[in-house]
């Protein structure tokens, strides 16, 4: 036996549980919810990051300031670019988020985020963590809701990702206790399980939807998995006119593709890594990971990202200029509902739709037999402004 190794690793994992039960305790402590009414100026602070990440974090603030002219104007809404979220940057203070930019960050109250770069073994960075992973520990930032909708297949989904636990929470923090023994860790609290579960049915009971999908591997992964579950179980109580049942995750995975069974899915709620992989399948239907936002939703923080990468591909081939912005456009329109501009967010939604799935008189291909980020920008902003747009939309989603 190696006793060095076991004692080691029983270290490792003690300096986890009391990092853990720190947090449990913190997250025992109610706090309300920020008030964008009463904010003056509510500031959107705007990460570049890498790869196409500036091209298409500009695209959208040029649309974000226009639908916002008037709050900029009167000064409820203020603009601020964060530039240090890069790949270099990070790599140089060998840090996820450099603390400048977390300090610039946490002065803002609602963040559009740009894909940056998550290094992996084996390429040029070194090995720090993901910066939205971090993002969304460090601002506590624990529902990342993902809608998704086709229309005319009957598709009206909203996921709610579990964000700060699960695989993820520890997933820079595992260990080889020898070289051939590699653990890393999964976490859920009762306290993490319930915020987001909470808000699944809070959000299904007010806008009358009748039913909550709770996503697990119960079955086999008994502990972490199973306390999520129960959780849902004994929260689905408080919400006695919403009905909801459980699945797993891999027959979930296999039923969204079923197009009879699909459509009675509606508000799903699961952890982390479950979460993180059902929503790109699910995005997949809509136009693929290019065409989904993201929402990432604490009390105080919140932060709207795109669901995709970087594609440093693209950079790289010199076709920087066509990447799609939507995704990220889309991720706008929802921090525009987040921070109450409803009206903005309803009419650049609707835009997207017709523009992105319906008329598409101009198509991004991602090269240059298509439009660029700009063009189809610009095609965005004037569809928002045709005093018609609701019965375009209605007519084009009928089709
Ligand atoms: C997402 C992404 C991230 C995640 C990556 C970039 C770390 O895939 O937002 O879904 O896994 O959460
Ligand atoms: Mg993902």
């Amino acid at each position: 036996m190696n006793q060095a190794a076991i004692e080691k690793a029983q270290a490792h994992f003690a300096e986890l549980v009391k990092e853990q039960l720190e947090r449990v305790e913190q997250m025992k402590q109610a706090q309300d919810w920020i008030d964008f009414t009463k904010l003056k100026p509510i500031i959107i602070g705007v990460c570049w990051g890498d790869g196409i990440g500036p091209i298409i974090s500009q695209e959208t603030q040029r649309i974000l300031s226009f639908l916002l002219e008037d709050e900029v104007k009167s000064g409820k809404v203020e603009f601020r670019t964060i530039d240090g979220l890069t790949i270099e940057n990070r790599a140089k203070h060998l840090k996820a988020i450099p603390d400048d930019v977390l300090a610039e960050l946490k002065a803002c109250h609602v963040i559009l985020k740009a894909p940056t770069t998550t290094p992996e073994k084996g390429d040029q960075w070194p090995n720090i963590e993901s910066a939205n992973v971090a993002m969304r520990r460090y601002l506590d930032l624990f529902a990342n809701i993902r809608p998704v909708k086709v229309p005319s297949e009957g598709i009206d989904w909203i996921f709610f990702r579990e964000n700060t636990e699960g695989a993820y929470v520890l997933g820079s923090k595992g260990t080889m206790v020898t070289e051939d023994l590699a653990f890393d860790f999964k976490v859920i609290t009762r306290q993490g399980a319930e915020r987001i579960i909470r808000m699944a049915f809070d959000y299904a009971a007010k806008n009358n939807i009748n039913k909550v999908t709770v996503v697990t591997k119960a079955n086999v992964v008994k502990t972490t998995d199973g306390l999520f579950l129960d959780t849902a179980a004994r929260i689905a109580k408080e919400y006695p006119q919403v009905q909801w049942d459980g699945w797993y995750i891999d027959i979930m995975t296999a039923k969204l593709v079923d197009p009879k069974r699909r459509t009675q899915f509606r508000v799903m709620v699961l952890p982390n890594l479950y979460g993180d992989i059902l929503t790109d399948e699910a995005a997949e239907f809509q136009g693929g990971v290019g065409t989904a936002g993201s929402a990432n939703v604490g009390k105080r923080y919140a932060m709207f990202e795109a669901i995709h990468g970087s594609a440093p591909r693209m950079i790289k081939e010199g076709r920087g200029k066509y990447a799609d912005p939507s995704s990220l456009v889309r991720a706008g329109a929802m921090m525009l509902r987040h921070i109450g501009f409803a009206a903005q967010a309803e009419k650049l939604e609707m835009a997207l739709d017709i523009c992105g799935q319906y008329e598409k008189k101009l198509v991004i291909t991602g090269r240059d037999d298509g439009a660029t980020a700009e063009e189809f920008g610009n095609y965005l902003m004037e569809t928002t402004q045709d005093p018609n747009i609701k019965s375009r939309w209605e007519a084009s989603v009928r089709k």
